[in-house]
């Protein structure tokens, strides 16, 4: 077993254990100060993440099939290499319904305590008959107190170029969907799933909810900000590589027609999804693109109401 199995210091550590429920391999991480995630290697999907006092972060349906070749609903997935139904292959493609392996040359600096998964998936016979390009695609994913970072990377190990899209498809847990908003989107133009992905211009001097919102959100900013008034908490979305991000809640009519999602579970969930959409990234032979979703989560306190663009900058 590699080292990311072995306690990582005295008080963090990364362990991989088997699932009791579904019987599919996780790494279980937690940091010094007591915050925790784990990691399916099936999806190289995240299905946790907890604050130094146990409170999920994440959304996680109660009706989520944990069932190869299921994707699991919710948590955080990868959609690659196709995201939605853009292309040929299935919705957001089949990075998530496939058993990911631990990266045995995760070529990243190491980070600067241990509590980190790095995970590889490469394209079997089979997936290179329905997406005929040779690919290592990594994630890293490293817990740190308060924040959560995955860094997605494409490598083309091909002969030939390949175009790609990506989304990094969050479930942010939240108290009431009626009594959230989302800032950093006020002004930019979005292409509206639920309007045959006609574009438009956001109006609003924040995004509300009041029925079911499926966006793809243009030449985002570095960060964004989930504010939940309820539990006085606030999420702050930075990014890097990824010019797009999505916003989708599926409201009362599509949840009761997802047969993985509960029918009022939409309340409780708004996914904002690191992407890169509208532009889809191409690789020559050799080359390697690198994307970066940091999840911060602060008392809202911290907040005047408005995003403070010099706190909320992404880091180098
Ligand atoms: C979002 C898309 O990213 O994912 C929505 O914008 C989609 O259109 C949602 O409905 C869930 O997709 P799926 O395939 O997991 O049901």
């Amino acid at each position: 077993m590699s080292n990311q199995s072995q306690p990582a210091s005295a008080n963090s550590m990364v362990e991989m254990v088997m699932d009791s429920t579904s019987g599919l391999q996780k790494f279980k991480l937690r940091e010094p100060k007591g915050s925790s995630a784990e990691i399916f290697l099936y999806g190289g999907q995240v299905t946790s993440w907890k604050n130094e006092r146990g409170e999920e972060l994440l959304f996680m349906s109660s009706k989520a099939a944990f069932k190869p070749p299921n994707p699991i609903r919710g948590g955080i997935a990868i959609c690659y290499p196709q995201f939605s139904n853009m292309g040929s292959l299935d919705k957001h493609g089949f990075a998530r319904n496939r058993v990911w392996s631990i990266d045995p040359n995760p070529s990243l600096p190491p980070s600067k305590d241990n509590t980190v998964v790095n995970l590889l998936l490469k394209p079997t016979n089979e997936d290179m008959k329905i997406w005929p390009h040779s690919f290592e695609l990594r994630l890293r994913v490293t817990l740190e107190a308060g924040k959560l970072q995955l860094t997605p990377r494409v490598r083309n190990t091909d002969s030939k170029p390949f175009t790609f899209t990506l989304a990094v498809h969050t479930y942010l847990s939240v108290s009431d969907i009626s009594d959230v908003r989302v800032e950093g989107l006020e002004t930019l133009d979005y292409f509206d799933n639920l309007l045959d992905q006609k574009r438009f211009t956001e109006q609003g001097d924040s995004l509300t909810f009041d029925s079911e919102v499926d966006r793809v959100y243009l030449s985002t900013p570095a960060s964004l900000a989930l504010i939940d008034h309820e539990k006085k908490r606030t999420f702050v979305i930075r990014k890097s590589g990824f010019p797009d991000a999505v916003v989708w809640n599926p409201w009362d009519k599509k949840s009761k027609a997802m047969v993985d999602f509960g029918d009022d579970e939409y309340m409780r969930m708004v996914s904002i999804e690191a992407a890169a959409v509208e532009k889809p990234i191409t690789l020559k032979p050799g080359e390697e693109w690198t994307g970066y979703q940091e999840l911060e989560v602060v008392s809202s306190s911290y907040f005047s109401g408005q995003m403070d663009p010099v706190n909320l900058k992404v880091k180098s």
